[in-house]
């Protein structure tokens, strides 16, 4: 699903990520765990093709991510990744519902269609009550739920979610958490989550530990 190879990344003269190989499996839910400063996000956004690596290889669902132009490029994202950050990014003028059309209409979908997909989202979260309500009438939770409807609209192959459940309480990450284990049992979801809950860390499939812009060997923290 993901394939990375050597990845190196550095900021003027700061090296952020200094040679990451990582493969994620169709299916998995993976969680990266790490101190602050560790390279994660940088690591997550390279990931999903929001930015390139000074050197290695980027291979996500199939495709080189470095043969693509910039339009190819956020096309590709689009369609084949979805995204989850800690705080939702929901547009405060748009309604759960036409938030997580937007990027239907992005790929191209008919309003029919792109209303059909995101329904159908809301009924699995259990939002359909909420989907004329524009996010600042929802709650914490609701809203990290319809960003995760929105990051689905499009069927990507993968999820990248950067501290999802961060800004959330111990009964809305816990619904939160069961929220992605139920999309994988169901729809065999792919999931990378960075994260700093030590709970969800430990009830994903695997867990990758990073400092300092590697990935330590198991057994090695
Ligand atoms: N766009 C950027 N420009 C300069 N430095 C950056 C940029 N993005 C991240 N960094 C630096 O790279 C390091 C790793 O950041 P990040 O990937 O956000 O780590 P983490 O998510 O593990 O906390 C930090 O020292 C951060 O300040
Ligand atoms: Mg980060």
């Amino acid at each position: 699903m993901i394939h990375l190879t050597n990845i190196e990344k550095s900021f003027g003269s700061l090296e952020v990520l200094k040679g990451i190989d990582l493969e994620i499996n169709k299916g998995e839910v993976v969680s990266i765990v790490g101190p602050s400063g560790a390279g994660k996000t940088t690591l997550l956004q390279i990931m999903g093709t929001l930015d390139r690596p000074d050197s290695g290889k980027v291979i996500v669902d199939g495709v080189d991510v470095s043969t693509l132009s910039q339009k190819k490029l956020s096309d590709f994202r689009n369609q084949h990744v979805g995204f989850v950050f800690q705080f939702h990014q929901l547009l405060p003028e748009f309604t759960a519902l036409e938030n997580i059309m937007i990027p239907a209409f992005i790929a191209g979908k008919s309003q029919k269609e792109a209303k059909r997909r995101a329904l159908e989202l809301l009924d699995f979260m259990g939002l359909t009550e909420r989907a004329e309500h524009k996010p600042n009438e929802l709650s914490g939770g609701e809203k990290q739920r319809v960003a995760v409807a929105r990051a689905l609209v499009n069927n990507p192959a993968v999820i990248l979610a950067d501290e999802p459940s961060g800004s959330l309480d111990t009964k809305n990450k816990g619904e939160l958490h069961q929220l992605f284990f139920d999309l994988r049992d169901k729809f065999g979801q792919t999931f990378v989550i960075v994260t700093h809950d030590e709970q969800l860390a430990s009830i994903t499939d695997r867990t990758i530990h990073m400092k300092d812009g590697r990935i330590l060997e198991e057994g090695g923290i």
